[in-house]
């Protein structure tokens, strides 16, 4: 969690330099959000919660505070009272949900900063309902596509590969199969 720690230092900072950039690569995943509950692990300060709650509920989770108090008020602002979206201050290798508990797991920009890749991308599969969609991008200088992919081998059946994803992540769009098919 010590690079959580500087997403807390730098949260206002964030949330401006990076907006537009991250909208872009949101909405690169938008095609594929399934209709029903979604969750966005590593949510950051919520600027892709406009295009996320056209797939609504979302269950924003991030490990940051600070970046949680930021999405906050977007969510107070997209939501006005409806309770489609809350957050969680959660780490994203271990989450809080039960197994296949969301019908579509989104994760832009966030599985690079984990010192276990695997782990994370076991949970984000792990809570996914079989027959859901999970869509993660990466920066590709720290995480180059075909180690991502390799990531993700079990329990996933690939449906698209993302490429040039504002000119600095690559991802994924993935169906959840059952364990044993
Ligand atoms: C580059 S930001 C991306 C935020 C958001 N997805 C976006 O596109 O704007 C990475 C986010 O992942 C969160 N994060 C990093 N490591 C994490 C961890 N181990 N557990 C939970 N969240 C983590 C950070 O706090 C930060 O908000």
């Amino acid at each position: 969690m010590e690079k959580v720690r500087l997403y807390d230092q730098s949260s206002v900072a964030y949330d401006r330099r990076y907006r537009q950039i991250q909208r872009v690569k949101y909405q690169a995943l938008a095609p594929y959000l399934q209709e029903g509950p979604l969750v966005d692990v590593g949510v950051g300060t919520g600027i892709g919660l406009r295009t996320l709650l056209k797939a609504r509920p979302v269950v924003g989770v991030d490990g940051s505070i600070e970046m949680l108090r930021l999405a906050r008020k977007l969510v107070t602002a997209y939501d006005a009272g409806r309770a489609i979206a809350c957050l969680v201050c959660a780490e994203a290798t271990e989450l809080p949900f039960r197994a296949n508990s969301f019908l579509t797991a989104v994760s832009v920009t966030m599985l690079q900063n984990l010192t276990d890749v695997s782990k994370g991308v076991g949970e984000l599969v792990r809570t996914t309902h079989p027959g859901g969609i999970l869509g993660i991008t990466a920066l590709e200088r720290s995480l180059p596509l075909h180690q991502l992919e390799a990531f993700t081998m079990s329990g996933t059946a690939l449906v698209a590969r993302l490429t040039d994803l504002a000119n600095e992540d690559t991802g994924l769009i993935l169906r959840r199969v059952a364990i044993d098919s």
